[in-house]
């Protein structure tokens, strides 16, 4: 089967994205072909792109004039572009800038064989249909840049929610789930060969349902199925959206121990008006009701959020509610973004985008800085507590320590000792950055 080819990847983008990645690698090694980590030895290059925003497009155009580079000396070199911005972006990056020989949409890699073989004989080849149903279920990924402890398992695909700003219900469709059992055939054998945490993964993953026979299977069921792979598994997964995240989902984290206590509970604004326009279907109180659901049935349920700054017509006040409810909540962590008009979005084609730069950046900066102060509080308060840490890797600052997190998704760096990767490990705490707990092994 081999052919000799060597295939490098490269994944831009959410965790989606590097879990799709996994399934392009295992599909063409099933076809012959060799993955490599050097792009210098590579036949093929594959990027494996993102549209969520502007900047993250610009950073992969970027990238293709380097690898457009790297053809002049090697004409023989293959430049393909996978994932979010295949369709979009297609007829400017293929014909106009003749940066790339293949396009393929995140439904279409089964076909990247013969897209491949098809740009083997000299032509161009384009697939970007997206599918109702393809949800590569039967695909063992095989894992890239792994440190054989914790992977993803993509439970589901697409979105429907219309979010007014987001661009992936455009770049990857309908939603659909994945049968539950070959997710829990896929976490039970990454178990036997060490893997210690599995993320699933979905855009939302609170309405994940699966039917065989007359049993519906929800994310709540689909979760509890997961953790009894076995108990030294932990389980993540990402993203809840507020307006279906359910006490029976709640209840059944707080039951199992090996199902993580962190929730990603992306908000995006903390005003109603805005909340309204952004199409997210709940009100600043849904919201906060829902975070007093965990704090009740999860006590130490570690809660971290998404948040945009400056979306269309978003005055000081909506910015103020923002910041008030990030003080309320106390959010663990948050990943925070300025907005960023997309194409085909319905904000694009119904709202104005008409916070000037400046301020954008001005309402960011006070986001972050207020994250800052609230993350650094909350690892504070583990400072004296002995947690339970999975071993990850040699911490990057020093070869001495390992780096390993907490149920809460808290990083925890600390000296090693005995135990190695994939092991759990008492550690207590002693000390706290807003990123990093630091700590002894007890
Ligand atoms: N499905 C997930 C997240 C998808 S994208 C969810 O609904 O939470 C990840 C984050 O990117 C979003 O939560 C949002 O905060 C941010 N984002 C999406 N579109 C954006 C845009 N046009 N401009 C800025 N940030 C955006
Ligand atoms: Fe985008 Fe909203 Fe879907 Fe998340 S839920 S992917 S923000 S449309
Ligand atoms: Fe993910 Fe970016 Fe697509 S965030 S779903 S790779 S647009």
């Amino acid at each position: 089967m081999k052919n000799n080819k060597k295939i490098y990847i490269e994944t831009y983008g959410c965790q989606m994205n590097v879990s799709d990645s996994e399934i392009v690698a295992s599909i063409l090694t099933e076809h012959g072909f060799e993955n490599t980590h050097e792009v210098t030895l590579a036949d093929i290059v594959l990027v494996n792109t993102c549209s969520i925003r502007e900047n993250a497009e610009e950073r992969v155009r970027k990238r293709l004039q380097y690898f457009k580079s790297l053809r002049k000396k090697r004409p023989e070199l293959i430049i393909g572009l996978l994932g979010c911005m295949a369709d979009r972006t297609k007829t400017a990056l293929m014909e106009e800038e003749q940066l790339l020989d293949l396009v393929a949409g995140p439904d279409s890699y089964r076909h990247l064989p013969q897209l491949l073989a098809q740009v083997g004989t000299g032509q161009k080849a384009i697939d970007t249909i997206l599918s109702t149903d393809e949800t590569y279920a039967d695909i063992t990924p095989v894992r890239l840049d792994s440190n054989g402890v914790s992977a993803f398992i993509s439970i589901m695909r697409g979105c429907e929610n219309y979010c007014s700003y987001c661009v992936v219900p455009s770049t990857r469709g309908q939603e659909r789930s994945r049968d539950a059992a070959s997710i829990v055939r896929e976490a039970t054998d990454l178990f036997v060969k060490g893997y210690r945490e599995v993320t699933l993964l979905g855009q939302n993953v609170n309405s994940y349902d699966w039917k065989t026979g007359n049993t519906a299977i929800n994310f709540a069921r689909l979760l509890e199925m997961v953790a009894q792979v076995s108990p030294l598994m932990r389980i993540r997964f990402a993203t809840s959206h507020p307006k279906d995240i359910s006490d029976e989902l709640l209840y059944t984290i707080a039951r199992n121990s090996n199902l993580c206590k962190a929730i990603h509970l992306p908000v995006q604004s903390g005003s109603n008006h805005m909340l309204d326009l952004m199409n997210r279907k709940y009100t600043r109180e849904d919201y906060m009701e829902r975070i007093q659901a965990i704090r009740r049935i999860i006590p130490g349920c570690a809660i971290s959020t998404d948040i945009i700054a400056g979306f269309c017509n978003e005055t000081e006040d909506d910015h103020r509610d923002t910041l008030s409810l990030m003080e309320w909540v106390g959010y663990d962590a948050a990943f925070m973004f300025k907005y960023s008009e997309r194409p085909q979005t319905l904000a694009a084609d119904t709202l104005d985008d008409n916070i000037p730069a400046e301020i954008k950046d001005r309402r960011l900066t006070e986001i972050i800085h207020l994250q800052q102060k609230l993350s650094l509080a909350k690892n504070q308060d583990e400072i004296g507590k002995s947690l339970e840490i999975l071993v990850e890797g040699s911490s990057k600052r020093s070869n001495n320590q390992y780096f390993g997190r907490s149920s809460q998704n808290k990083v925890a760096v600390f000296n090693k000792t005995a135990a190695g990767e994939g092991e759990y490990i008492q550690v207590k705490i002693s000390g706290a950055t807003s990123a990093t707990l630091l700590g002894e092994v007890v």
